[in-house]
């Protein structure tokens, strides 16, 4: 056995976006703390993240956060076996104040850094959550920053299916609220107003819905239709006027029927994927994997078509570090990304 296989408890750090989250993972499997200190309130202002406050706001929270971790976990530093970060896709700031901070904690501690690919880390958290899940399998990734529909064929052998051309679900999501008047982040606000709302109210369209055959989608004309809509383009009203006032009941009508219109792309295409491969198994994750109605509609899909689905909880859907201190765990014993040299990358490098 050498250095890195005999690691048992990993730290891991995740500051990919707008979350600062520490977690400590035993072998891949045994969740000893996992803390994610949110920065919502400090983005919602701007109604998205600003990356410049976000790098601020992780250099504020990562001491405080690792503090807290060791203290759930009942450990001290000197309990820890190994250092994973994620080096990419994300913001290139906040990935380097998760980098610096796991370097120098790793080394100092003589410890071995593992890197981490952060779309991998939304697909390990299924395999975290759910021990039994065996590769290979579809695995959906949709957060903020990304929907992708993946093979997964084992640790690092992920195979491209689809993806959106142009904006992610989540993005859809956030930026359609903030068009609704709604609450930053857009997602958990426009599925609690879609709850009073009827999703048959407005057909907005569902881009690349054919060829029938297609994994690619597309949600930026999505956006526009509900701009349109709001501005009256192609009503009686007519012009490209000023956003109308909406009362509550329009408010929840078009959330539910813009929610509908993203949720069923996503449902179909990812049950097209799964035909397609046949291998009978699907596991969502990311941030949007936490809508209700999305988790509801492939869970009948499920049932329909005879296969298996995973969705984590929504801790484990959302960023959080304990998807890295798995995953990086996992590295370590495949030799893979280990090193004090770790790199940054802004852009998803597997394409
Ligand atoms: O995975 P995540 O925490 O961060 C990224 O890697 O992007 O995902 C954040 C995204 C945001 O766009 C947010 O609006 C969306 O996930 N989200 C949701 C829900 N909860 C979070 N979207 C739809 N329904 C939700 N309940
Ligand atoms: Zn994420």
């Amino acid at each position: 056995m050498n250095e890195t296989t005999a690691c048992a408890v990993v730290l891991g750090i995740e500051t990919s976006c707008d979350d600062t989250a520490v977690a400590i993972v035993e072998r891949g499997r045994t969740i000893h703390a996992n803390v994610v200190a949110s920065q919502t309130e400090i983005h919602r202002q701007w109604g998205g993240v600003v990356p410049e406050a976000a790098c601020r706001a992780h250099l504020e929270s990562i001491l405080p956060v690792l503090e807290e971790a060791l203290a759930r976990a009942d450990m001290q530093l000197t309990d820890i076996d190994a250092v994973a970060v994620t080096t990419q896709p994300g913001l290139i700031g906040a990935l380097l104040i998760g980098i610096a901070s796991a370097r120098a904690l790793a080394w100092s501690l003589g410890v071995p850094l593992v890197g981490v690919d952060h779309l991998e880390a939304h697909i390990e958290a299924n395999l975290l959550a759910f021990p039994e899940l065996e590769p290979p399998f579809v695995a959906m990734v949709v957060s903020g920053g990304h929907s992708e529909i993946y093979l997964y064929e084992g640790l690092g052998r992920t195979k491209l299916l689809g993806r959106t051309r142009d904006d992610a679900a989540g993005e859809a999501f956030d930026k359609g609220a903030a068009m609704l008047g709604l609450a930053y982040p857009g997602g958990p606000s426009i599925a609690k107003a879609a709850q009073r709302g009827d999703p048959r109210a407005v057909r907005f369209p569902r881009a690349l819905w054919t060829p029938r055959t297609s994994l690619e989608m597309s949600f930026s004309g999505l956006k526009t239709a509900l701009l349109y809509r709001l501005k009256g383009v192609g009503t009686r009203r007519g012009g490209n006027g000023p956003v109308a006032e909406l009362s509550e009941t329009e408010v929840a009508d078009l959330a539910a029927s813009y929610q509908e219109a993203i949720v069923e792309v996503l449902c179909e295409k990812a049950r097209r994927a799964v035909r397609g491969s046949g291998v009978g198994r699907l596991a969502v994750g990311g941030g949007v994997a936490c809508n209700r109605r999305l988790r509801a509609l492939l869970g009948e899909a499920a049932e329909k078509d005879g296969f298996e689905l995973y969705i984590a909880t929504p801790a484990l859907c959302t960023d959080n570090a304990a998807m890295i201190a798995s995953l990086g765990w996992k590295n370590l014993q495949a030799g893979r990304s280990v090193g004090y040299d770790q790199r940054a990358n802004a852009r998803l490098l597997r394409t």
